[in-house]
């Protein structure tokens, strides 16, 4: 019997819900191939919804969202509503919600794709970014006192806990493991300066390391980690690190890999519900225009299969971006890709079509 997937779809605000339909063809023509069912359910979650209703995200929502076997999201924001809102309100209420404990940010240089690094090109730029996505600076612990006076106090903690963490690693290291391509975990830090938070991400780090003998260790702190990045971006295989350095060092790495019309991340439980998105953002001048580039939001759709384990449709997914960045967009900066949005879609499932 063919299986069937539950898929929550979040189209979201701006060029969001233009880059999510390109990704459901996408996804419907492998379905198809490799004979699986996926249904999807609409939610209008986001900053349109927002200005209408007065809702953010109700505990219904999310009650029909816990249903689902995973989320796709096109992109959350609204030039009208107030940064931090639909963010906090959104966003992250959802990774914390549904406890998607890891960002899995695949950084990867595709052939026909530009880098800004002179002299590097799709052999040096292929590694995964394990960001821990619940704790840290996120957790939203802190306050202040005397606000608005001279003597304002700010305090934003970063929160670490041992399970937390732990778990993190774990999951870096077994995807190192899976993933089978330089077998190295680095972990980015700063233990000279955060002494207690990264000297338990640290002990944490080597005793579970200890139950991965086939994969080599290596630790960069953050600064240093966005030097090599820039300068021998070949040294990373699987970088793991904490909420915040992790939200920093990705979109340093998205530009490496040619930019925010490339880049996807998947907000991962591995045993519940995770969730997929294109890491651009809403980009609302861009809004109707198809111009965006949709490659960002069929690869978050790629991640979403790979996760569900439909390995081989996920591959299929990724074998027809390939072509189509090497071959067929000229430039993936939006405006620029020499065809719309529409049509990038359109070429990825030709190349479904003809081929599996
Ligand atoms: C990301 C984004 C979010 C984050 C914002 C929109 C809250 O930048 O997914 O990296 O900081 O995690
Ligand atoms: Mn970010």
């Amino acid at each position: 019997m063919s299986k069937t997937y539950q898929i929550a779809v979040v189209p979201g605000d701006g060029t969001g819900p233009e880059v999510v339909a390109e990704g459901i063809k996408v996804l419907n023509a492998v379905a198809r191939k490799a004979q699986f069912t996926l249904n999807y359910t609409h939610y209008p979650i986001g900053g349109d919804h927002y200005k209408a209703t007065g809702e953010i995200l109700t505990d219904a929502t999310k009650q029909a969202l816990s249903k689902a076997d995973a989320i796709y999201l096109g992109a959350i924001g609204h030039p009208d509503v107030k940064p931090g809102i639909l963010e906090k309100g959104i966003l992250l209420d959802l990774r914390f919600h549904f406890d998607q404990y890891v960002n899995l940010r695949p950084v990867k240089l595709y052939e026909g794709v530009a880098t800004p690094l002179k002299d590097k090109g799709p052999a040096d730029i292929d590694f995964v970014v394990v960001r821990e996505n619940t704790e840290g600076l996120y957790a939203g612990a802190g306050g202040c006192l005397k606000r608005g006076t001279p003597d304002e106090v700010a305090v934003q903690e970063s929160i670490n806990t041992r399970k937390g963490v732990e778990r993190c690693i774990r999951f870096a290291f077994e995807y190192c493991r899976k993933r089978n391509k330089a077998k190295k975990v680095t972990l980015c830090g700063k233990t000279n300066v955060l002494t207690y938070a990264f000297n338990l991400w640290e002990r944490a780090f080597y005793e579970v390391a200890k139950e991965y003998p086939d994969i080599q260790t290596d630790y960069a702190h953050v600064d240093a980690i966005c030097m090599w990045m820039v300068k021998n971006p070949e040294w990373f295989d699987v970088i793991v690190t904490d909420n915040m350095f992790g939200d920093i060092i990705t979109d340093l790495a998205a530009m490496i890999q040619g930019g925010m019309g490339i880049a996807a991340g998947g907000n991962i439980n591995p045993k519940g519900i995770s969730m997929f998105e294109p890491i651009g953002g809403s980009a609302p001048k861009y809004t109707g225009k198809q111009v965006i580039n949709p490659i960002a939001a069929i690869m978050a759709g790629q991640l979403m299969l790979e996760t569900l384990g439909q390995e081989k449709a996920a591959r299929w997914i990724e074998a027809a971006v390939m072509k189509v960045l090497r071959e067929d967009i000229k430039d993936v900066a939006a405006g620029k890709m020499g065809y719309t949005t529409g049509q990038v879609g359109d070429l990825v499932v030709d190349f479904i079509e003809k081929n599996y």
